[in-house]
């Protein structure tokens, strides 16, 4: 019974998926079928059922491009936990479903790393573009809390969480997510992510309003080290000024970083219209500005050392700024220690905010002791 049930089995996985091992010690590639062509049909388990063949043995998991190929419509959550050392070619675009977000929300990430001991996501040809499809989110109502849950409960394009370690992506264009870009915490450590073109249009902007202007962020770290953000464009817009908001200004945060993180380098880092460009935000992954609805992924470590921002330009608009530090209400004392921007050009907005590094509330703030910050060439143009 049990070998008539494997048989039975086998044709079907090989049509679902070429899977080719040409010689014993070779990584295996698994090519993901083409999409099934009907936005609300789900592609997701296309690739999953990829991941899951080829993940575990180093092998490639190859998303073809095809003149004829509509977007592989991404209705469920892509899982790369089965990865070991796995190369994710993303040579075709996908499309997130934008009808879901009752299901988003719990899942709390588009793409998750939970655990990866190394994992590539890139795209060879640049046709591996990602569309969150997030417009109707950004309108969404806030009051009363929206889609289930106020600011905090949109997911993350990717989270890369719980220990994963050389974790590369590269040479993707994404646009119009939720929330963060790229969540980084739960001890991730060896992250590269190099050639990135990240974008917002149309969120919903309260010019302002902290709440609003913070749910897009390009990349949020806490709770890890060794991370390299390097060759990255973002460009965060806000819809229109009908809630108050500067026409096509800023929206979000394109570099943020919290408590429990070391070695983090930005270099070469182009930021279009964002809020804020790199700057170290104590607390504001789990409160949120105004309190958010917190509860999940709030760093458990303390301080931020040995960050280095080089090569930064800055291109905000009416109340951005470039670097600085920041912290929403915080309950304990951290310490921020060597953190360096060398070479930050501004070309509109302000050049820094310093943060409010004082008991500014009845609680107890950052607290300065120890903050030690540096500004190298700061190019004011
Ligand atoms: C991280 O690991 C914990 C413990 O195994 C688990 O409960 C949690 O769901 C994991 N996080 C993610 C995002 O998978
Ligand atoms: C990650 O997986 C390893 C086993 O591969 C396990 O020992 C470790 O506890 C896991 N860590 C987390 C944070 O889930
Ligand atoms: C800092 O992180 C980079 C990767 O981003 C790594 O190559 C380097 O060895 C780390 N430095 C230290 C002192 O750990
Ligand atoms: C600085 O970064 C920009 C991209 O933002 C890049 O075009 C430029 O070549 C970089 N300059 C140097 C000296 O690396
Ligand atoms: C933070 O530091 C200040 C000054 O050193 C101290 O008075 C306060 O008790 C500390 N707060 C906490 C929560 O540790």
């Amino acid at each position: 019974m049990f070998h008539l049930h494997l048989t039975t089995l086998l044709p079907i996985l090989s049509i679902r998926l070429t899977l080719s091992t040409s010689a014993p010690n070779t990584p295996p590639t698994c090519t993901v079928p083409p999409p099934n062509g009907y936005e609300l049909i789900d592609d997701t388990p296309l690739i999953n059922t990829a991941i899951a063949t080829c993940g575990p043995f180093s092998g490639t998991i190859l998303i073809p491009s095809s003149p004829t190929t509509t977007p592989y419509s991404i209705r469920s959550q892509i899982d790369l936990t089965p990865c070991a050392h796995c190369d994710i070619q993303l040579e075709a675009p996908l499309l997130v479903s934008r009808d879901e977000w009752t299901y988003w929300n719990a899942a709390h990430s588009i793409i998750k790393l939970s655990n990866v001991s190394g994992a590539t996501i890139r795209s060879l040809t640049g046709k591996g573009g990602i569309d969150g499809n997030a417009v109707d989110y950004y309108w969404r109502e806030r009051w009363p809390w929206g889609y289930g849950g106020g600011m905090n409960d949109g997911p993350h394009f990717m989270h890369i969480t719980n220990s994963s370690s050389n974790i590369f992506v590269e040479g993707l264009s994404v646009w119009n997510v939720p929330r963060r870009f790229f969540r980084i915490d739960g001890g991730a450590r060896d992250v590269l992510l190099k050639d990135l073109d990240l974008r917002v249009r149309d969120q919903w902007n309260v010019f302002g309003n902290a709440v609003e202007e913070s749910e897009s962020f390009g990349v949020e770290v806490a709770d890890a080290r060794d991370i390299s953000i390097v060759d990255v464009s973002m460009d965060f817009r806000c819809a229109r000024d009908g809630r108050g908001g500067e026409v096509g200004g800023g929206v979000g945060v394109c570099v943020a970083i919290d408590r429990g993180t070391s070695n983090i380098t930005v270099e070469n880092l182009n930021c279009v219209r964002a809020i804020a460009g790199v700057a170290v935000m104590i607390g504001t992954s789990d409160f949120g500005p105004l309190g958010g609805s917190g509860g999940r992924d709030i760093p458990v470590g303390h301080d931020v050392q040995d960050v280095l921002v080089k090569n930064l330009t800055y291109g905000g608009g009416i109340g951005g700024w470039a670097t600085g530090w920041a912290n929403a209400i915080e309950f304990r004392n951290e310490t921020v220690r060597n953190v360096v921007w060398d070479g930050v050009e501004v070309l509109d907005g302000s050049p820094v905010l310093l943060g409010e590094c004082a008991d500014v509330l009845p609680f107890p703030m950052l607290n300065c002791i120890g903050l030690e910050v540096w500004m190298v060439g700061l190019l004011l143009t």
